[in-house]
């Protein structure tokens, strides 16, 4: 729990925007002295249960970089300041990013890890720098290592580089340099295309990318980076990171798929068929055994969607050295919302499907005896406000779908936390803080830095600061916070 002390101390020591860096080397803040362990279905600290009042920051590392970076060091500290304030105690946060031998727009960039064994250790300070930033206000993260989709590198740059630079057969992605562009350049809207690149269907990329589950060559670069990134020392804080509790977690990667032919075939399947050759699954197995191996105090979780249903979900995380389930909840990504459809019974179906699936993968985690978390949710604002005029993700759309959704979501998590489900929080995707489209401006290396991935339209799904959703979910920390003192839960 975040208390008003430490919001408030939080802000005293936090460098007003527009000021110096922290210098390197000194740490002037707060820290975090207090691993997140498990208990059975919960998760606990010695001020008792620990929820998790999350949010995804996914670009931290990078914001938090140098200006001549693409970063931006006073919109960092502002949204983190925002973050606390509204009781946010989680980030999941990026710790990887894979470049290539080409240009390719809808990736993070600059890259992390710019070619194998080959670091920019600008934007890994910029990683030092956001733990550091993030320990001075009591949030703790999910380190996510990896990625099944193309928007950071993630597997798919691992496989091309393990043969050759084979070229990666991309899916359709956002392109913000594409028409349409509005009259000021580097301020367009850009559009899903085709040009520059012969998209692929969907399940030929996942194909691809999945090939690092039996590619020894993919699967050692993989490993290089999570054994490099686990044994930095922080420059900010000196602290190495595989013994820094400001760690929660070492996440695998960004929702890795199930194996083809079974793999990702459009809409949500809760009846995927069990395939029990699944190279995903002794990939996690050894992976999250490894991982465990070179942080034993830290949490590991594996960024499983969970939407291949019970069969996938119990054998993904039963291996002993995965200490939690993860769940993301997409309804419109998997066909149930149409972010078009100002009606009341599309948003009943939408909130419908959440409630069924917070319960069903609730009572799997119970099944399994392990906690569960809701690391990713979202829905798009009122868009249908937006249907032809010049950008269809305008910030000024209302949110009453959005609003109504998320209190459903949220709520019937935290109702999973005190009924004694498995549920330990919510993370929902993703704070874009004090951007919008309307002003956004694509920095030098292609990027705008919105909640939204690079090859995802800007916009989708962002939270922003005067956002009604903040508001719940910092009555989601504040109702949770009441009711573990009133029990006697926390200190
Ligand atoms: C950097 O962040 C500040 C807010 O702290 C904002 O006013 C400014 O526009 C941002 N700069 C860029 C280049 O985005
Ligand atoms: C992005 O759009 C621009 C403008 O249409 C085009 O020249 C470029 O090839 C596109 N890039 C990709 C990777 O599709
Ligand atoms: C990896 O597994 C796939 C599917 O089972 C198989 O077709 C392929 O030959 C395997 N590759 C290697 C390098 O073992
Ligand atoms: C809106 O969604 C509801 C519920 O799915 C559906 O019955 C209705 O036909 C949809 N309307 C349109 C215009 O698509
Ligand atoms: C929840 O589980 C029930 C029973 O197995 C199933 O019928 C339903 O489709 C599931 N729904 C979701 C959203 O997981
Ligand atoms: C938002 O909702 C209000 C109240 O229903 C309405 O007056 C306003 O026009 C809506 N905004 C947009 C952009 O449609």
């Amino acid at each position: 729990m975040i208390s008003f002390a430490t919001i408030l101390a939080a802000l005293l020591v936090s460098p007003n925007p527009g000021t110096a860096l922290p210098s390197r080397g000194k740490h002037h803040g707060k820290e975090i002295n207090e691993f997140v362990y498990v208990d059975g279905l919960r998760l606990r600290t010695s001020q008792g249960l620990h929820y998790l009042t999350g949010l995804n920051y996914w670009s931290c590392m990078n914001l938090a970089a140098d200006e001549s970076l693409g970063g931006n060091y006073s919109r960092l500290v502002t949204e983190l300041d925002q973050m606390a304030a509204k009781g946010v105690n989680h980030l999941r946060i990026m710790a990887s990013s894979e470049g290539a031998p080409t240009p390719q727009p809808f990736r993070m960039s600059p890259p992390l890890l710019e070619a194998p064994g080959k670091y920019n250790e600008d934007v890994f300070v910029g990683l030092d720098r956001c733990l550091a930033e993030m320990g001075a206000r009591g949030m703790r993260a999910t380190m996510t290592l990896g990625n099944e989709w193309q928007w950071s590198g993630g597997f798919a740059q691992f496989v091309s580089w393990a043969n050759d630079d084979e070229p990666i057969p991309y899916p359709s992605s956002w392109n913000l340099t594409a028409p349409p562009q509005r009259e000021i350049p580097r301020t367009g809207w850009g559009d899903y295309t085709v040009q520059g690149i012969d998209a692929a269907p969907y399940p030929e990329f996942v194909d691809f990318a999945n090939r690092i589950y039996n590619d020894t060559r993919a699967e050692q670069m993989y490993r290089d980076h999570v054994a490099t990134v686990i044994n930095r020392r922080n420059t900010i804080t000196g602290r190495v990171y595989n013994s820094d509790p400001t760690i929660m977690t070492w996440q695998l990667a960004n929702e890795p798929q199930a194996q083809a032919p079974l793999g990702w075939e459009g809409p949500y399947d809760i009846f995927l068929k069990p395939n029990p050759d699944d190279l995903l699954l002794p990939w996690v197995e050894r992976t999250s055994a490894w991982i465990k191996s070179l942080a034993p105090r830290h949490l590991v979780s594996v960024g499983l969607e969970s939407k291949q249903g019970e069969w996938y979900f119990k054998e993904v995380h039963k291996f002993p050295a995965v200490d939690y389930a993860t769940a993301h909840c997409w309804v419109q990504n998997w066909g149930i919302y149409d972010m078009y459809n100002s009606s009341e019974a599309n948003l009943r179906k939408a909130e419908d499907f959440a409630v069924d699936f917070v319960r069903n993968t609730s009572q799997w985690a119970v099944d399994i005896g392990k906690p569960v978390f809701l690391e990713e949710f979202g829905m798009a604002r009122d868009n249908w406000e937006n249907i032809g005029k010049e950008y269809p993700y305008l910030s000024s759309a209302n949110t009453t779908h959005k609003d109504a959704y998320f209190e459903t979501i949220i709520f019937t998590v935290v109702e999973k936390f005190k009924d004694d489900g498995a549920y330990v929080g919510t993370c929902p995707w993703a704070y874009g803080g004090i951007w919008r489209p309307e002003t956004q401006y694509i920095n030098d290396f292609g990027m705008v830095w919105a909640g939204d991935p690079p090859h995802e339209s800007p916009g989708w799904y962002d939270l922003y600061d005067t956002d009604s959703a903040m508001e719940i979910v910092h009555n989601q920390q504040k109702d949770v916070h009441a009711w573990l003192e009133e029990e006697g839960l926390c200190r």
